[in-house]
């Protein structure tokens, strides 16, 4: 390990893991807050989970972020894992309790909802809700929206077996359903999350346009320099907004940072200084 064992040892773990942003949020996190410690990126093969997440704890690192496509497996090397991690079947941070124990957490969850109800001042309760996919993606995120105790949360999928899985799964935390896209034209909804990998392809499901109206919000989970397709196809169906999940990054980031260190951060400048930069 090259780096300062004096102060407090964080990272990212991925494969690939160089275009994380994770660095960069975590140390404005830390400036702010004043908070000594160092995070870096450890691209980490999948064969070598197990003895690379090991060595970094047994060398004294203090958490993880785990990133694609490690959120899954790294479960099984974990002592502890909290309610939310257990419901979402992943976990993207992991804490080293004071008595050595290993805790998996997912923080997605709360990143989005944080995002959606402070920073976009979108309050879901009683909403109508079309969630995109029927991943991972998705699954970590549908018990969080349950809670707000929203009107409908329809989850739409190109592989209709597996949002029916998930409706199987969740539907004891509320109005739960699933939907193939031929199935929600004349649907309008209030809030669109798209949690489809197909962005990241340049794709998009194919969506009827009276899924939008000019009250709906649209959010895309992933984020990039431009438009994603889902926010360009959202604006030109007139949404209300179609915003990136560049909120929910840094949003999750900093619940990870307050697990860690026991201090919230502001992620508004964070925000800032990250959109600028991208
Ligand atoms: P993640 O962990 O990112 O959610 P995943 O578990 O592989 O990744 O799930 C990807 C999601 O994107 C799935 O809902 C997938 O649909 P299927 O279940 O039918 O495979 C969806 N997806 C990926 N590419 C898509 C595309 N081009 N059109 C529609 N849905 C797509």
């Amino acid at each position: 390990m090259t780096s300062n064992a004096a102060v407090d040892q964080y990272a990212v773990i991925g494969f690939p893991v160089k275009h994380s942003r994770s660095p960069f949020i975590h140390s404005l996190f830390a400036q702010q807050t004043h908070q000594q410690l160092e995070y870096r990126r450890l691209e980490i093969a999948p064969e070598q989970l197990e003895e690379q997440v090991t060595r970094f704890f047994a060398e004294g690192g203090k958490g993880l972020n785990v990133t694609v496509p490690h959120k899954q497996a790294v479960i099984n090397l974990l002592k502890r894992c909290s309610p939310r991690a257990t419901f979402a079947g992943a976990v993207n941070t992991i804490i080293k309790l004071p008595d050595g124990t290993l805790l998996g957490d997912n923080t997605d969850g709360i990143g989005l909802l944080n995002d959606l109800r402070q920073n976009l001042h979108c309050d879901l309760r009683s909403k109508r809700i079309l969630m995109l996919g029927a991943g991972g993606a998705a699954r970590g995120v549908i018990a969080p929206l349950l809670e707000q105790a929203p009107k409908e949360l329809l989850i739409a999928n190109r592989t209709i077996e597996r949002a029916t899985q998930l409706v199987i799964e969740f539907k004891h935390l509320g109005p739960i359903k699933s939907a193939s896209f031929d199935d929600i034209a004349n649907m309008p909804f209030d809030l669109i999350i798209n949690a489809t990998s197909a962005s990241l392809q340049g794709e998009l499901p194919p969506l009827p346009s009276s899924i939008v109206t000019p009250h709906t919000l649209c959010y895309d989970m992933a984020y990039g320099k431009d438009d994603t397709v889902f926010t360009r196809w959202a604006k030109q169906h007139g949404a209300l907004q179609a915003v990136q999940g560049w909120g929910m990054l840094v949003e999750q980031a900093a619940e990870s940072f307050f697990l860690w260190r026991g201090v919230r951060p502001n992620t508004q400048p964070v925000l800032q200084a990250l959109l600028k930069q991208s």
